[in-house]
């Protein structure tokens, strides 16, 4: 990937970095060096060019496929799509390899659960990446919460960010949201084909301007990320994460990082809305609900709310 290793090279020369010794590390032409840069100021880097060589003056936050080493070939990047998730289902009918991810700069119908619409603001991530485990149909919503908590756990530890999982799959910071996910599975009889998981996270965005119960990385910690960091780490702890053993245990381990449970909530699904005490999650990540009257409802699909 030579743009990767040009960018690389330059984001470590402490001076100037002659196109001799590019074009030698890479083993290409000057010529074709020059190629590349200038495909690289073409996606917003600011490179210096002079007698001596190049100087990186300012890189953007980027998502280009061939940032992402091994992961390239699974990347599809689109500066703007209806929904990721769109793109994402055309590319599992088609039979793409697990751990394919669509990501876009803008969506422009976005979606969220129970069919609201996700505005996508400039500068956070958006993406769908495609599942394709071997696991029962009735398993297949251990796949979110090992997402869900893979994501909470990354936010906790390579970010120092306090934040906590809200059922069925959102992630909080105190009461506010940093992420969502959205899943849709497609099955062949007793067979997942795919689940693909729906994930925006409020990276480098402000989504305070206009949901006040939202906020985002750079509002929390007063600094801009690197939105493919942060892709490039939660695709490699995910892969772990989705090992039969762990999503063995994952409701367990979903619990120990949940905000949810021994709350009120309001419950929403399509047709009904119910208030109780969330009681307990079950191993297929359904909640159980303590009614009023002395009754326990289980709850598989649906939003809550937190009283
Ligand atoms: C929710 O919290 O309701 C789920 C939000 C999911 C949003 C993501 S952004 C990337 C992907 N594409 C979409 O249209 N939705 C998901």
């Amino acid at each position: 990937m030579p743009k990767a290793h040009i960018l690389t090279a330059l984001r470590q020369a402490s001076d100037v970095l002659s196109g001799e010794t590019l074009s030698s590390q890479l083993k290409i032409p000057r010529v074709a060096v020059w190629k590349h840069i200038q495909q690289l100021r073409q996606a917003g880097c600011q490179i210096e060019a002079s007698p001596e060589g190049y100087r990186l003056l300012h890189e953007p936050d980027l998502l280009f496929p061939w940032m992402f080493g091994s992961w390239a070939d699974r990347i599809h990047y689109q500066a703007k799509i209806s929904s990721t998730m769109d793109g994402a289902r055309e590319l599992a009918r088609n039979h793409c390899p697990a751990f394919s991810v669509v990501i876009a700069e803008e969506q422009t119908a976005g979606r969220g659960r129970l069919q609201r619409h996700w505005y996508s603001d400039p500068g956070g991530l958006y993406f769908t990446l495609v599942l394709r485990p071997s696991i029962p149909i009735a398993w297949s919503a251990r796949v979110t919460l090992a997402a869900a908590l893979t994501l909470a756990r990354l936010l906790k530890e390579h970010y120092q960010v306090p934040a906590g999982l809200k059922w069925p799959n959102d992630i909080l910071v105190g009461e506010r949201k940093i992420a969502g996910m959205l899943a849709e599975m497609e099955a062949s009889g007793d067979l997942i084909s795919f689940i693909n998981l729906g994930i925006g996270v409020n990276i480098n965005n402000q989504p305070e301007q206009y949901e006040a119960r939202a906020c985002s990385l750079r509002t929390l910690k007063q600094g801009l990320f690197s939105r493919k960091d942060f892709l490039l780490l939660f695709l490699e702890r995910l892969e772990k994460g989705l090992a039969s053993e762990q999503l063995e245990h994952v409701a367990a381990a979903w619990k120990a990082e949940n905000v949810t449970l021994g709350r009120q909530v309001r419950i929403v699904t399509h047709n009904q809305e119910l208030s109780g005490l969330a009681e307990d999650m079950d191993d297929n990540g359904a909640l159980w609900l303590a009614m009023p009257d002395g009754t326990r409802r289980q709850i598989v699909y649906g939003d809550c709310f937190i009283q």
